[in-house]
């Protein structure tokens, strides 16, 4: 959350912050600040709203500075809280993404001090400048940051020096060098346009930039000595983020799953056999007796699904865990224990935490990811990447079915080692995947009766959505998308679950949207269905191509075609991301940056 952007250098340095700032506004979009260094003094501008809002801003001839788009954690939306923040002297600036935990503490060291922000970065700046009156820049920083607790990432320039000084403890921060041009971001998608290697900052560094001498210094504050790193390639073509002629992102990335399911199934099953891009010998999974799954909102919906297809092909026990909860339970996990960590953005704070809680107990980590160079991918012991690309819209859409995809190619590989399923039915089930993008094109083609479902029920303010077995994630994952875009109350639930409290609900302002297709549970589904029309209710069904059962029940039906149940999610959950999308779009809603979420949740 929130994102910082820095640089040093000879180019526009206001047009080059606040570039990057409008490439990192989908972190945090609540206020934007920038603080620009001349030769004697520091420029400060900031605002509430949207980078993206900014028209013109005068140049300042700086040759450094900071950047910051908010997402506010300590204080509410406003200038005097957005970053950068400074000490009182103005000699100082910081700005941070994280959480200080111990800032009541740390204002013992500046006794008399005034703090103008309910912030917990305003602390930074304040402890540098006191140190500094006995140190130098670098050294006073290097003084700080051992003293702070929490997780974070900031960046810090001072009046009458040449540094730019990074420093990380669980916020990613990267930094890019392109000639005598240097850049420090909190994302590395938004140094592509300048750099094809990047310099990782783990955590416990500090990286020192001399704009002068153009050196580059990494230090360990946690033992407390200079290290040595190299800058490191990266996969450049990841990042094209063009909006094309969509409305919004997230309809793009709607209209883009059957393609990246395409890319994923191509990169990793060749001639017929899976094999997994970043070479994950199927010989690893020879001693696991356990599979725990970890991941946060949409990704641990995904992993939901998951464990179906784990359970039932592969045959082992499967946990799927909200990555927060894992990581302060003391979960029961060993050697035996595989850790399946999924992840969009591969920046989620709780799955950070939460697969090395699993490492330090001697599980082997297998992440999921969509974002190359990401922590994630740099913690965990292999990564099987979804071949999303880029996904801007705040919700996840394409980086859901890709994962899912990834989800089932890895079942199948693992049930076909271990002797579950044979050659042909490895090959069946493969041959059903291939299908999917076809069949999700023909639910994308026809949107029709969504918008009309969309006129008749966008001004509702509760929805519920029930599906079954495989599905029963599915709803939960519809219930999300509408609620996070459309600020529509609704809730996701098993379906046989609506009897024991949900049905209490219903009414005719209430509808309920049924995921009711052929499989065991059919005419169980349709009996809730008969329950809810009972008592007025509306019933949206998402249902097999040519059910005129459903037809004559419910009030609306979303028809898909059919596949093997266990792919039925690929196409069930398309309807209910259009649902979502087309109500939140008639509702007036800021589609691809919702009202207090951000793409990348790094705070905890
Ligand atoms: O990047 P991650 O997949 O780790 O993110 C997890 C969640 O924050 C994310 O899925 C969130 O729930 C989305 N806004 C859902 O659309």
């Amino acid at each position: 959350m929130c994102g910082i952007f820095a640089y040093a250098g000879n180019d526009n340095c206001t047009k080059v912050i606040i570039d990057g700032l409008k490439s990192l506004e989908y972190r945090g979009y609540d206020s934007w600040g920038i603080a620009l260094r001349t030769k004697d003094k520091i420029t400060l501008r900031k605002n509430v709203g949207k980078v993206s809002e900014i028209n013109e801003l005068e140049s300042v001839d700086a040759d450094m500075g900071i950047g910051h788009t908010r997402w506010a954690t300590h204080g509410n939306v406003t200038v005097e809280n957005s970053h950068p923040h400074s000490d009182s002297e103005k000699r100082v600036y910081v700005v941070h993404n994280g959480i200080i935990e111990n800032v009541k503490e740390l204002k013992e060291y500046v006794p008399g001090d005034v703090f103008y922000s309910k912030t917990d970065t305003e602390i930074i700046p304040k402890l540098i400048a006191r140190f500094m009156e006995s140190s130098s820049f670098p050294d006073a920083v290097k003084k700080v940051v051992g003293m702070l607790k929490g997780n974070f990432a900031f960046v810090a320039i001072a009046k009458n020096s040449e540094y730019l000084i990074a420093a990380r403890n669980g916020s990613p921060i990267v930094a890019a060098k392109h000639n005598q041009n240097f850049y420090i971001s909190s994302d590395l998608q938004s140094l592509t346009p300048y750099s094809e290697t990047a310099l990782f900052i783990d955590d416990g560094e500090l990286l020192i930039y001399d704009s002068q001498s153009h050196a580059i210094e990494f230090y360990d504050f946690i033992n407390n000595k200079r290290i040595q790193k190299e800058a490191q390639t990266y996969d450049v073509n990841f990042m094209n983020c063009d909006r094309g002629s969509y409305k919004h992102f997230m309809l793009k990335e709607i209209f883009e799953q059957p393609e990246k399911l395409k890319a994923t199934f191509d990169v990793n099953v060749v001639n017929g056999e899976i094999r997994f891009h970043y070479a994950i010998d199927p010989s690893q999974f020879k001693h696991v007796q356990r599979i725990v799954i970890i991941a946060c909102g949409t990704s641990w919906h995904a992993g939901l699904v998951a464990e179906y297809w784990f359970e039932s092909l592969v045959k082992i026990p499967v946990e799927v865990e909200y990555a927060s909860e894992f990581r302060y339970r003391n979960p029961v996990i060993d050697r035996n224990t595989l850790i399946i960590a999924i992840s969009q953005s591969g920046e989620t704070a709780d799955t950070i935490a939460g697969i090395k809680e699993a490492k330090k107990n001697g599980a082997q980590v297998l992440s999921i990811c969509n974002v190359p160079g990401s922590t994630i991918t740099r913690i965990s012991d292999a990564t099987v990447y979804t071949q999303a690309g880029p996904e801007i819209g705040v919700a996840s859409t394409k980086a859901f079915t890709t994962q899912l995809e990834v989800l089932f190619l890895l079942t199948l590989m693992i049930a076909h080692y271990r002797n579950k399923i044979n050659d042909t039915e490895l090959k069946n089930y493969l041959d059903h995947l291939v299908q999917i993008p076809e069949k999700m094109n023909k639910v994308l083609i026809n949107t029709e009766q969504i918008i009309s479902i969309m006129q008749t029920h966008y001004i509702v303010s509760n929805a519920l959505f029930l599906g079954r077995g495989v599905n029963y994630p599915i709803a939960l994952e519809g219930a999300l998308k509408l609620k996070e875009i459309s600020y529509i109350h609704a809730e996701g639930y098993p379906a046989a679950e609506m009897k024991h409290g949900p049905i209490a609900l219903i009414d005719r302002n209430m509808p309920t949207v049924f995921i009711c297709i052929k499989d065991h549970s059919y005419d169980k589904v349709l009996s809730n269905i008969e329950e809810v029309k009972a008592r007025d209710g509306i019933v949206i069904a998402v249902a097999n191509d040519e059910d005129q059962r459903i037809g004559e029940l419910a009030d609306h039906v979303v028809f898909i075609p059919e596949t093997i149940v266990e792919l039925s999610p690929f196409l069930t959950v398309v309807p209910l991301q259009l649902l979502a999308y087309h109500i939140a779009d008639k509702r007036g809603c800021n589609i691809d940056k919702p009202r207090n979420l951000a793409k990348s949740v790094t705070v905890e």
